[in-house]
């Protein structure tokens, strides 16, 4: 039976004769239930009503609609949770307010090397905290020759909206952003910025029949099944031609699915080793655990270079020292350092300390690596990579962790030059998607000549520093018993990280927000 209809949905005509045919048991269960209701139903309802699959409910939906047999409404909804760090703060309390509790506590004043030495925050923290308490105008900060003290402005403040705000979120878990208390919603952005609070949206869905809809049910409905699966035996019996192929809407919503997958920094790793091993380079890879000798003597980095002092290098209490490599190595590399020894070098014209080279240190580059290999494997070609991770002792804000990680390489052999090197480096990054490279002398104590490279980001309208490069230079490659070119380069992954994943601040990158990690594609 056929009903002819005119629909007007969303401004626009549908003049159908629409067969009932073409409704099939899950549309027809779906518009039975919203006719009964009458009124707009969520989603959610029709589901715990129906018993119905998600999927198939939300396919009819979208197909009834296209009918015009019912109206589908959907709203945005945001919900607020505290993120583990506002979970903390919520136990614990405001860092501003323990710092304020202890200043009132030792009399409305203190120095800020006792607030350091009580330990009644993480020392990380303690910044922060006196940052906060000052712009909430609860405490003043006084410097009086190199001494810095605090003393309290108000002691008693009252709980300002964001500290309401986090406790609430806190006993609710997880609430809808429509149901918070007006008041409350300024201090939404106050915690969202101090990365205490989340935010997530969902889609709802209301649905509701329209007077199209009543129509052909009250005509009544007989139920086709259709095809949607086309099967090899539909296709073999030649069955296809007379059943009738159901349309697939490949734009109806379906709910969000969230499936394991690999983190964004691996998923990166990964494709940086496809390009260097589709290239013909190997992998290798090194201790974390370093000599000094690896990480710099070998490098003909000079004893006293800045470089090496402890507020760039972390050195190691346990193991406190690391065994040297065999002696005649050690003995070119001394002299090497002294007086030039064969490689042509004056050298740095000092006494080589061996003590020095052995101290234990947490890598700080890992040219610590490819050195290491270059002199087990000198008959060329030598052509490997590393992307690995690497230390330096870095106050850690939005473009410095202690912890990153380098991408690194050489190519050892006979008459290669500069420009293969360059020509590598620009191959490496059109692959990765960085397209505009370009080339700057540079100095490392290890590589001569030296260049860095910098690519151009759009987004920033700017020349960003990616890496380091050069030629091994001899003090380096003839202690190893290197007597041919080795070309060198080592630079940053988290920028190009940065830059691939849309990040202004390189601590995203290890957050692990769920949030961020959700909406990352399951491959990038
Ligand atoms: N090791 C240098 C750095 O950490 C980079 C570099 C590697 C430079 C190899 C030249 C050759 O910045």
């Amino acid at each position: 039976m056929n009903v002819g209809i005119v629909t007007v949905a969303e401004g626009r005509v549908y003049n159908l004769s629409l067969s009932l045919k073409e409704l099939r048991e899950v549309e027809v269960k779906v518009l039975r239930f919203l006719a009964e209701r009458g009124e707009k139903s969520r989603l959610s309802d029709i589901l715990a009503e129906t018993g119905l699959e998600h999927a198939a409910v939300v396919k009819s939906l979208a197909w009834l609609e296209d009918k015009g047999l019912v109206s589908i409404e959907s709203i945005k909804l945001e919900y607020l949770s505290l993120t583990d760090e506002g979970k903390r703060y919520a136990s614990s309390g405001f860092p501003e307010r323990i710092l304020l509790s202890f200043l009132v506590e030792k009399g409305g004043e203190a120095t800020l090397k006792d607030v350091f030495e009580a330990g009644i925050l993480p020392e990380s923290i303690v910044n922060i905290a006196i940052g906060w308490a000052r712009r909430k105008g609860w405490i003043d900060v006084l410097k009086t020759d190199g001494k810095t003290t605090l003393r309290v402005l108000s002691p008693s403040p009252t709980r300002g909206s964001d500290e309401v705000l986090l406790v609430f979120l806190w006993e609710k878990d997880r609430v809808k952003r429509s149901e918070l208390p007006e008041e409350l919603a300024p201090a939404i952005d106050l915690l969202y910025k101090r990365n205490l609070l989340e935010k997530q949206s969902e889609t709802e869905i209301l649905a509701q029949i329209t007077s199209s809809g009543i129509k052909v049910l009250e005509s009544g409905v007989e139920v086709d099944e259709g095809v949607s699966l086309l099967t090899p035996d539909l296709i073999r019996t030649q069955a296809w031609r007379n059943v009738k192929l159901r349309r697939f809407n490949v734009e109806a919503p379906v709910k969000p699915v969230y499936p394991g997958k690999l983190h964004p920094v691996v998923q990166l790793i990964n494709e940086i080793r496809e390009i260097f091993l589709s290239i013909g380079f190997e992998e290798i890879r090194g201790p974390l655990v370093e000599s000094a000798f690896w990480n710099f003597d070998a490098l003909f980095t000079p004893q006293d270079h800045p470089a090496r002092e402890m507020h760039d290098t972390f050195y190691l209490k346990k193991p406190s020292i690391v065994k040297l490599p065999d002696e005649g190595l050690v003995y070119r590399v001394a002299k090497t350092h002294e007086n030039g020894w064969e490689t042509g070098s004056k050298g740095w014209g000092y006494t080589w300390n061996a003590e020095l080279a052995q101290q234990a240190i947490l890598r700080t580059h890992t040219t610590a690596t490819t050195i290491r290999h270059l002199a087990e494997h000198r008959t060329p070609p030598v052509k490997v990579f590393s992307v690995d991770r690497v230390y330096r002792n870095e106050r850690v804000d939005y473009k410095h962790l202690a912890e990153f990680h380098q991408i690194e390489g050489i190519i050892v052999d006979k008459n290669v030059t500069l420009r293969d090197l360059m020509g590598v480096l620009r191959e490496f990054y059109w692959k990765l998607g960085v397209k505009k490279v370009q080339f700057w002398p540079s100095f490392f104590p290890y590589t001569e000549p030296s260049i860095q490279s910098t690519v151009y980001v759009e987004k920033y309208k700017a020349w960003v520093e990616l890496c380091g490069a050069g030629i091994f230079r001899p003090e380096v490659t003839v202690p190893l018993g290197v007597k041919i070119p080795v070309l060198a380069w080592g630079g940053g992954f988290e920028r190009i990280a940065m830059l691939r994943l849309g990040l202004d601040d390189i601590r995203d990158l290890y957050r692990n927000s769920l949030g961020w990690l959700r909406q990352i594609p399951v491959i990038l």
